[in-house]
Order: structure tokens, then sequence, then C-alpha cells
């Protein structure tokens, strides 16, 4: 019987072994992270509700729909993060990193919160990796941030993400087209919801997923055939970069992203296996946010990836494959078998010696007979299994058995690293 709670509804929660893969690939980020020269950052959880009203944007679903916003004991109203970009810049002006070398380079991860409707790749508490190059217009920059999402999802193994690209223009080109929008969306036949909207964000009516609408927006204008110069000489720079880099990507005009605060480079990793959530990563500009939320003008490009859709699409694949696309390194390589109490004791502290050298280890505990032992041995997904007994003991050996193939041979207990760490890395 489990207890009487449950996790809340709609909380992602990762438990053994599924929860091992989920912080290998977090761990395979931090290494591309690294390598791109990108500095770690732990943020709050909770921040001021209004970082989000402003940074965010009050007319996005994510703020006036799904925030979890809380008064605290002070009366100071708070929200979980339901993203990090907006928490990343407040962090980077408040630590005054903006003062350093440019772009401020960093990465972060955790949980984030959204109150939408729980489905499968959908939840209220989900993952993201979040990863912000802040202070450079360059198109090189926006580049860099593609090829590192890219180059983490080629680690993995995943070989079916496609990259979806769009400019959404700058303060110059942008007022002039949504207006131009405006005036195409309002000839047309919609419900009293979506004309609301297309007085509040027009843009985000051509994201409309219902066939109704979706019809009718096909003729519309696009931002891409009504960038300025300006525009239009980054985004054709940062499609330039991509083919340098052997990275293919769509052009898709359509494509408008939920949070208000982007410009110029928008995208969206799309895993074509996960059906209506497949947007496992999306990112852009954002060279207004800063200015938005209070600080100087510092133009930014950065992009959050989703952990618990990574995970549903490298399953996918390996499913769809028959084979893992990526190997999560094993907790167990060894696992100790004693028979009776001098051997416990001596296992006990062979398989610390095991751990200190890098091998990972683990023992049958609870004075197990041999079955019983055997059998965790088996469970634990060890390639062997170093047995001792009383008699080993006073020969100075131990047998180690390789649990896939059945073979067992006598080992000096000298020599028990060594060989292990022969056969392991074979
Ligand atoms: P976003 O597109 O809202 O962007 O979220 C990024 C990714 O988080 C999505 O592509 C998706 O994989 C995942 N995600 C979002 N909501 C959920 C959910 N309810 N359940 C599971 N996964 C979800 C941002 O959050 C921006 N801050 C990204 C960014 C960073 N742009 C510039 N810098």
């Amino acid at each position: 019987m489990s207890s009487s709670f449950r996790a809340p509804k709609g909380v992602s929660e990762y438990v053994p072994p599924r929860a091992d893969l989920f912080y290998a690939i977090r761990e395979a980020f931090a290494e591309q992270a690294r390598l791109a020269g990108y500095g770690y950052l732990e943020l709050a959880v909770f921040e001021d509700t209004n970082l989000f009203r402003r940074g965010v944007g009050e007319s996005t679903d994510v703020v006036s729909k799904e925030m979890y916003t809380f008064e605290d004991r002070g009366g100071r109203s708070l929200t979980l993060r339901p993203e990090f970009t907006a928490s990343v810049l407040r962090s980077v002006l408040e630590n005054n990193l903006h003062k350093g070398a440019l772009p401020v380079k960093v990465w972060t991860t955790g949980p984030a919160f959204r109150a939408e409707r729980p489905q499968q790749g959908r939840y209220r508490q989900f993952y993201q990796l979040d990863l912000e190059a802040i202070g450079s217009e360059d198109p090189q920059v926006d580049a860099e941030t593609i090829a590192i999402a890219w180059n983490w999802y080629r680690s993995l193994g995943l070989t079916r993400v496609r990259l979806l690209l769009n400019s959404l223009g700058c303060k110059e080109c942008r007022p002039a087209y949504r207006a131009l929008l405006q005036d195409f969306l309002r000839g047309l036949d919609l419900d009293d919801d979506t004309r609301a909207r297309v007085e509040i964000n027009p843009l985000r009516v051509l994201d409309d997923k219902r066939p109704q609408v979706r019809d009718q927006v096909a003729g519309a204008p696009l931002m891409a055939d009504h960038l300025c110069p300006a525009c239009k000489a980054h985004h054709d720079r940062v499609r330039e970069l991509l083919a340098g880099l052997g990275i293919g990507w769509e052009d898709t005009p359509a494509l408008v992203r939920g949070l208000d605060y982007y410009t110029r480079t928008t995208y969206e990793f799309d895993h074509p296996l996960l059906g209506a959530q497949s947007g496992i990563g999306g990112g852009g500009r954002y060279d207004g946010l800063s200015e938005d939320i209070g600080g100087p003008p510092l133009p930014g490009i950065g992009f959050g990836l989703g952990l618990d859709r990574t995970i549903l699409a490298l399953e996918a694949e390996s499913q769809q494959e028959q084979g893992a696309a990526f190997a999560v390194r094993p907790r167990c390589e060894a696992f100790g078998v004693a028979l009776g109490d001098a051997a416990g004791r001596r296992m006990f502290t062979l398989v610390d010696e095991l751990r200190r050298a890098g091998i990972a280890a683990d023992m049958a505990f609870g004075g197990k007979k041999l079955k019983g032992a055997m059998k965790d041995a088996d469970r634990s997904g060890a390639r062997y299994a170093v047995i001792l007994g009383e008699r080993d003991i006073a020969d100075g050996v131990a047998q180690v058995k390789d649990l896939a193939e059945g073979e067992q041979a006598a080992v000096p207990l000298a020599d028990i690293i060594t060989t292990l760490k022969e056969r392991l890395s074979k």
C-alpha cells in the first residue's frame, strides 16, 4: 500500500532508472555549456510577480492565466518562475555581471511552473535547461546558441530534431507590420476571444491551431516580408552562419513564440515523434527586455530546452530504432557478495576501495545468503559480482563472476581493482 498522499496534479517527477537518464542528459548539457564558455547560475525559484508581468508580458497566456502567484507573510506578491529568462537578466543586472566582458554567457537549470492543463509532455512543474548570452547584437551569438543546443541533441544521439527559424523584427519594423497584420485580421470571421486577441497580441493569432482560424490566416502578411534592412541583414547572416556550421533549419515565417519579449531571431526545436507537445525547446533574441525591467539597453539571446520533452523524444526514438540512443553511466559495475561475518567486513572495505578507484560498486546488505545476494547482484545491473567466502579470505582471493557470461575466476585481492578496471574498460 502506498501512503495517503500523491504528488500534486501535473508535477513531473523522476525516480530511478528514468531519473538517472534525467540527470545524465543534464550533465551532458553542462559539458556543452562549459565547452562554449558559459558559466553556471543558481537562481531564485520565486520572484517579485512584477518581474514576469513586465518581462514576459501581460498579454501572454503564461502571465495572464498560468502563473502560480501567492502573497508571502509580508504581503509581497511572489510568483513561482514560469520561465528563466527574466530571472537570468534580473540576476545579471543585480550582480553587475554586465559591467564585465560582454556578452555575459550564463546557463541555469531547474523546475519552472505553469498552471496548464496537464497532459503527456505538458506539466505544471517541468524542467528546463536555460542558456543566455547577454550584451551582444552579433548574429554569431545567435548562431552560437543554436549550435550549443544542436550539439547537445547530437550528443544524446537524437537524430530527428528539426530547427524552425524565424525573425520577429525589431522596434523599428514590428509596429508597422503589426498594424498591417491587425488590418488583415480584422477583416476575418473570428470568434470574440480571437477578435480580442487581434487587438492585444495579433501575432499570436497566426499561431492558432484550430482549422477554422488556420485556414483564414493562411494568406496573412508575414513579418519575414516586412523586416527593415538591418533586421533582414541580421537574419540572412544568422542563416549563413548556420549553413556554415552544417546545421539544417526550416524557415518558418509563421513561427510565433508564446512570450512577449522576442525580437529578431526566434527559433524552436521540434520533434516529430511527440505529437501535440512537439516543441522540445525554443529561444530567441530579446533586445528590449533589459529596458522593460528597468535596466540599461542590453541586447540578449538564449533558449530554454524542455528536459521532460527531451526525455520523451529520446524514449520515442529509441523505441522506434530499437536501441538506446543515449547510454547512461551505470550506477553499479561491481556487486559484492560476502558469505559470513569476516567476509562481510572485508567486503565492506573492499567496496569502498573500489569506489575510491572510480568503479561504481555496491553490495548485499543484511547478511543475505548466497542465493539472495546473487539475486541482488543480478538486479543491480552490475557486469561483475565479486564473491568472497571465508576460504577466499584465507587464500587472499575473491571470485570475480561475469554476470552476463556466467564465467567465474579467482583473482588475488591485491589485483581486484586493476583487473576490474581493465575488464570494465572493454
Ligand atoms: P518556452 O518556449 O516557453 O520558452 O519554453 C521552452 C521549452 O520548455 C519548450 O520548448 C518546452 O520544451 C518546455 N516547456 C514549456 N512549457 C512546458 C510545460 N508546461 N511542460 C513541459 N515542458 C514545457 C521559454 O521559456 C523561454 N524563456 C526560452 C528562452 C530563453 N528564450 C530566450 N531565452
